[in-house]
């Protein structure tokens, strides 16, 4: 275990970190007032109640109640830990994250660092002095390297010979130890020891921090292996990195969207060709964390891949990883290259513009998807159509909750034919429902529902009982705590003058008392200021008009399909149909 992170290093890092800059960089952000404002990220909505105050360093939404610093955002959009958080901060800030000492601080891994860094100058000098190092540089020329693209991306050469890298840096044991844990050298006995990587092009494999943490070694020509890899060290889990997304990272000031290839080589050979957004997994398929960490840099994520059959294997493999992390907004793509190339033989052929028209038009997440499985039935029979729905579902659950999934399910609805087919829902996904942040009397008012919102806000000021124009479309909700909510807006608006302690009287000795008693004993914990109430009140209601929309369209759709439905009920559906679109529409164009 790692010593804990000082508390003044927190508050130190918080007044570093701008708020306003860190939300801006993830989710554009309008000036209005003193405060900054968008559609909430933790929610799906039309128009902004989502604010964030430069002043107090909070973000607040007064639509679903989400709120926190900057870690807590850090931790909500990107998915992070507490620590990740704060490691995040502290890298865009500058700073090192110290660690309390004592018995538990965890294990330095600076001096690792420094070996596999004197490791990676060595290799590049050798590219530049070795007596050899002639037929490694044709090497890299004959693949259309430049000198300059090899050193952006630290391109070296391991002499052949058995203990080059052992005599260079291993004198002592220590070396020797830091050498062996970080997977440079081979022990095939004990008391023999050589170097892992011997007559090979070496790629260093850098951390978003570019500190070399592994390398990939490419034999010259021909043999086999082709490519050695270091192991799986302290500092290097393959199943986390990506190569070349420190070197994307420094060459362009905002990177817009990523490429993933699968060779070293493609990598490089696109960056040499001015396509400087690919990254390649390390030898692995697509892992959950290489996709946070994807989507943590850019909204838009092509994955490319050979267009044989291994290929659209492998692309299916990552659509499948992929479904999880696609929250409305972000977007994943599949390029599918003609048999027999890679990215680096076919923009080589074919030049940076035609390579980069293919990944424009690239194949869309939602396309990929139910082509494949379209091609798997037979579309123009009952029980193909049926089976299609069958084969959808499961994958459309892996979906965050949000308008991408309900839109997908509106199109497999549409290819499976409404008035034939039943298709139930998935359930809910809670993905991307904010988490409960740092402290727990926060988490809870993270998750209450708009219901218990809006109760416990007509508590604490019974005036918002005037509001206007309260929609009632919601009343016809069948949802827990609704007639409550009913109920207490009827009196309210009827008695203005009542204070919350005699309203609650109205309902003694029937089983709603004790609910009614406990939200207002808690309630003065509400963080919202006296100002935001109102709109935190509405968003509260409005959140109940989607639910009520959702929940009617859901029946609606049942009755379609079983072939109930009046013209009136499929009128309506339309209706609630076209809106969800057009709200669905608000949002890409917003974006
Ligand atoms: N790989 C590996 N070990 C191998 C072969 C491949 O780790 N023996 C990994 C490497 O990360 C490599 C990627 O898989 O970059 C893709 O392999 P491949 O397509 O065979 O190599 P290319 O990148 O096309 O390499 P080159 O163009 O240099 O032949
Ligand atoms: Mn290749």
């Amino acid at each position: 275990m790692a010593g804990k992170i000082p508390a003044h290093f927190i508050d130190e890092l918080l007044n570093r970190v701008d708020i306003v800059d860190l939300i801006n960089s993830r989710v554009p952000l309008k000036k209005a007032g003193k405060d900054y404002q968008a559609c909430c990220p933790f929610h799906n909505e039309k128009t902004p109640s989502f604010t964030v105050s430069r002043e107090k360093q909070f973000y607040h939404c007064f639509g679903c109640g989400a709120h926190g610093t900057a870690i807590g955002f850090l931790m909500e959009y990107d998915n992070l830990g507490f620590v990740d958080s704060i490691e995040e901060l502290a890298g865009k800030a500058g700073l090192e994250v110290p660690r309390e000492g004592g018995s538990d601080s965890g294990p330095d891994y600076r001096p690792f660092y420094d070996t596999l860094e004197q490791a990676a100058r060595f290799y590049q000098w050798q590219l530049r002095k070795h007596p050899d190092a002639g037929k490694a540089v044709n090497y890299l020329k004959q693949r259309g390297l430049t000198g300059e693209i090899s050193v952006d991306f630290g391109i070296g050469y391991a002499p052949p010979g058995w203990d080059n890298l052992i005599k260079q840096l291993g004198q002592g044991d220590k070396q020797l130890e830091r050498l062996r844990v970080t997977g440079m050298i081979s022990e095939p006995e004990a008391d023999k020891c050589y170097d892992r990587f011997r007559d090979r092009i070496m790629f260093p494999i850098r951390n978003h921090r570019g500190q070399t943490i592994a390398f990939g070694g490419r034999i010259l020509g021909d043999g086999k292996p082709k490519y050695l890899n270091s192991p799986e060290t302290p500092i290097f889990h393959k199943g986390k990195e990506l190569y070349g997304l420190y070197e994307a990272r420094k060459a362009l000031r905002k990177i817009e969207r990523l490429l993933v290839v699968e060779g070293y080589m493609d990598v490089v050979a696109l960056a040499q060709f001015g396509i400087r957004y690919a990254v390649a997994t390390l030898g692995t398929a697509t892992t959950a964390e290489h996709l946070e960490r994807l989507f943590r840099t850019t909204n838009e994520v092509i994955f490319c891949f050979d267009g044989d059959r291994a290929g659209r294997d492998a692309g299916w493999k990552a659509l499948e990883t992929a479904l999880p992390h696609m929250r409305d907004g972000r977007e994943a793509r599949f390029l599918f290259l003609p048999d027999g190339e890679d990215p680096d033989t076919l923009v080589r052929k074919e030049g940076r513009e035609t390579f980069e028209q293919r990944i424009i038009h690239s194949t869309p997440l939602s396309s990929f998807l139910f082509d494949k499985l379209e091609a798997e039935v037979d579309m123009d029979s009952l029980g193909g159509r049926a089976r299609l729905a069958e084969l959808a579902k499961p994958l459309l659950a892996k979906l965050p909750t949000g308008l991408f999934r309900e839109m997908m399910q509106q199109r497999l609805a549409k290819k499976v034919g409404l008035e034939t087919h039943q298709l139930g829902n998935p359930p809910a996904n809670d993905t991307h429902k904010p988490r409960p942040p740092l402290r727990k009397k926060q988490g809870a008012q993270q998750t209450l529902s708009p219901i218990r919102r809006a109760i416990t806000l007509l508590l604490i000021k019974p005036e918002l009982g005037q509001v206007a124009d309260i929609p009632t479309e919601w009343r016809d909700f069948r949802a827990p705590g609704i007639n409550l909510l009913s109920q207490l807006l009827e009196i309210v608006r009827n008695q203005p003058n009542l204070r919350t302690a005699q309203i609650i009287e109205r309902w003694r000795g029937k089983p709603e008392y004790s609910h009614l008693e406990k939200i207002w004993s808690t309630a003065t914990e509400l963080p919202t200021p006296e100002s935001g109430m109102e709109m935190e009140f509405r968003g509260a209601l409005q959140r109940l008009v989607e639910q009520q929309h959702e929940q009617e369209t859901t029946q609606l759709l049942e009755r379609v399909s079983t072939g109930d439905a009046s013209e009136q009920e499929k009128q309506r559906l339309g209706q609630l149909l076209s809106e969800k679109q057009k709200i669905a529409d608000l949002r890409r164009r917003s974006d």
